[in-house]
């Protein structure tokens, strides 16, 4: 710590080199979890209503209590394994993929009978005697920062051939959450405190005859292995700009393969990334030597006397993709101190209360919000202005870059930060002594061990 705080470019050496680690772990951790929102989760409520002669009708919430990880189209698939020879004679506002055998049914037949159903949402527009609240949204959740009121999917169950009694139901066991491809993990169902529902008008109170919950975790590790974004800069004391790394999330093929990417004017692309199917979701990306569907862009704009400005440039570079309700979560040590944003929505998040150096943004409504398959309409912008806080602000040693961007709730691909440009005849690139890098790893111990 003395070393680090003697001298101001050894200050910003370690804190880059401290960045730099953090990320290195945090991408390649396997645990599911996020250090930018540490209690993120999905949780998924069962609240057994009503007994009926051969079982219970239940009606089913997903929660989504992340900040900034939403769930596109095509939506949330549920499945679960019953305990026993569980069937589910009707649903409500969502429906099951396969209805399995029931042959040994004769009169009513089931609406399922596999012992691990499949549950999707149905779609807007249904009609309303199949609808309940918070149902048909096509399995679309928002994020919990962005909308909470759409964070929430609800549907309903009459289950058959289950216990009638507290004592005799068994939960089901093995739920898997895909959204819609894989990343979550959940745990076993805990029974707990039946839920109260309250009426309308607050005067009468009612509650669930059993309730239990399930909770799901994501993991960029366990989601996809190659990164899904990654991030350029530049700026206006330096002419360079640092490209996000080749082969960030694939390597352009030379000839040998076709088809991994499409050059934006080869003739017929629309037919091209027609003939690479509708409803399929694997990125079609431009050529370019990144190969990521998203890149951002940050620049360093301006320089004035008490304040800087930024511009933030997010780019689509996937034919297959509009990123409707995209959202940015971007780090950085001056957010305590951002004065004004243009066009982009923002909310500070701030896990560990005392640092206040992370926000979110997203695009406003009706405006922005799309972000459009690449082309030409495929990038939003906004510009960011910071008050300059005299003891931290300096644009030496990339100090003015973000330390970490997720685009989705994907951790987006830095340029390696010895890359990052920097200020005229800062000549005097420090010295990487042993001393600096065991201190960086001390420092990196404390932090994470202070925040755990
Ligand atoms: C899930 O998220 C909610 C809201 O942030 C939190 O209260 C709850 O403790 C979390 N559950 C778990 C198991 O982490
Ligand atoms: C079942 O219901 C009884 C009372 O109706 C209650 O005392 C008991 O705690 C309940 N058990 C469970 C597992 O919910
Ligand atoms: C649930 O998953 C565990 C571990 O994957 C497996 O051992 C078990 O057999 C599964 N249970 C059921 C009922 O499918
Ligand atoms: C289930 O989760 C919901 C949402 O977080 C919470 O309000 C409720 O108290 C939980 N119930 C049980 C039984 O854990
Ligand atoms: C092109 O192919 C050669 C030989 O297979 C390989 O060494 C090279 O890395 C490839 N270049 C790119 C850009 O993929
Ligand atoms: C994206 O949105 C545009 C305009 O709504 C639409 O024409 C296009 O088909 C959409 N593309 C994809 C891949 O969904
Ligand atoms: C973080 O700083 C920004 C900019 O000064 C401020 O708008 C925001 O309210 C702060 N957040 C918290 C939680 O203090
Ligand atoms: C920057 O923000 C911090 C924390 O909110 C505050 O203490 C400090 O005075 C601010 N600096 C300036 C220059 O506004
Ligand atoms: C700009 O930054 C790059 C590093 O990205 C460096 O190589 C170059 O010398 C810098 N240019 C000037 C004029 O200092
Ligand atoms: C750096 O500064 C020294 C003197 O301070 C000057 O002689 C040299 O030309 C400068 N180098 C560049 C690349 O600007």
């Amino acid at each position: 710590m003395g070393i680090c705080l003697r001298s101001f470019s050894k200050l910003s050496t370690c804190y880059i080199l401290l960045i730099f680690l953090l990320s290195c772990f945090s991408f390649t951790s396997t645990e599911a979890y996020d250090a930018l929102d540490p209690s993120g989760n999905i949780t998924i409520k069962w609240d057994l209503i009503q007994w009926t002669p051969d079982g219970y009708v239940a009606v089913i919430t997903m929660f989504n209590f992340q900040q900034y990880r939403h769930i596109q189209a095509p939506g949330w698939t549920l499945g679960w394994t019953w305990a026993k020879k569980e069937v589910i004679w009707s649903a409500m506002g969502s429906q099951a993929t396969e209805q399995g055998d029931c042959s040994k049914f004769k009169g009513a037949v089931p609406h399922c009978c596999k012992k691990d159903p499949t549950i999707v949402d149905l779609l807007p527009g249904t009609p309303y005697n199949q609808q309940i609240a918070n149902c048909c949204k096509g399995g679309v959740i928002t994020s919990w920062a962005q909308d909470p009121d759409n964070a929430v999917s609800s549907f309903q169950l009459s289950v058959g051939q289950a216990g009638t009694t507290n004592k005799t139901v068994r939960v089901p066991r093995n739920f898997t959450l895909k959204a819609p491809g894989p990343g979550y993990t959940c745990g076993p169902a805990k029974v707990g405190k039946p839920t109260q529902f309250y009426t309308k008008d607050g005067r009468r109170k009612t509650q669930a005859m059993m309730t239990w919950n399930v909770t799901c975790t994501y993991s960029q590790f366990l989601a996809q292995k190659t990164p899904s974004c990654c991030v350029s800069l530049s700026s206006f004391y330096n002419d360079t700009i640092v490209p996000c790394p080749t082969c960030t999330c694939g390597c352009q093929n030379n000839g040998t393969q076709q088809g991994n990417c499409v050059h934006p004017d080869a003739p017929h692309l629309e037919s091209v990334v027609q003939a690479h199917g509708k409803n399929n979701y694997a990125p079609l990306v431009q050529c370019t030597s990144h190969m990521c569907p998203i890149r951002i862009h940050w620049h360093v704009k301006l320089n004035y006397k008490d304040y800087w400005r930024v511009k933030v440039t997010i780019t689509n570079f996937n034919y297959r993709m509009n990123y409707s309700e995209w959202n940015l979560v971007v780090q950085h040590p001056n957010f305590d101190n951002l004065t004004q944003l243009f066009s982009f929505n923002y909310k500070s998040l701030t896990p560990y209360q005392a640092i206040n150096d992370t926000a979110m943004l997203w695009g406003v409504k009706f405006f922005n919000d799309f972000l459009s398959q690449a082309g030409p309409l495929g990038n939003v912008q906004s510009e960011l202005i910071f008050r300059k806080d005299s003891s931290t602000f300096t644009f030496e040693k990339g100090w003015a870059f973000p330390r970490r961007i997720y685009f989705n709730g994907d951790n987006c691909v830095m340029p390696p930060p010895d890359a990052y440009p920097y200020l005229p005849n800062a000549s005097s690139r420090s010295e990487l002594s042993l001393v600096t890098l065991v201190l960086t790893l001390l420092l990196y111990v404390t932090f994470f061990s202070a925040t755990v």
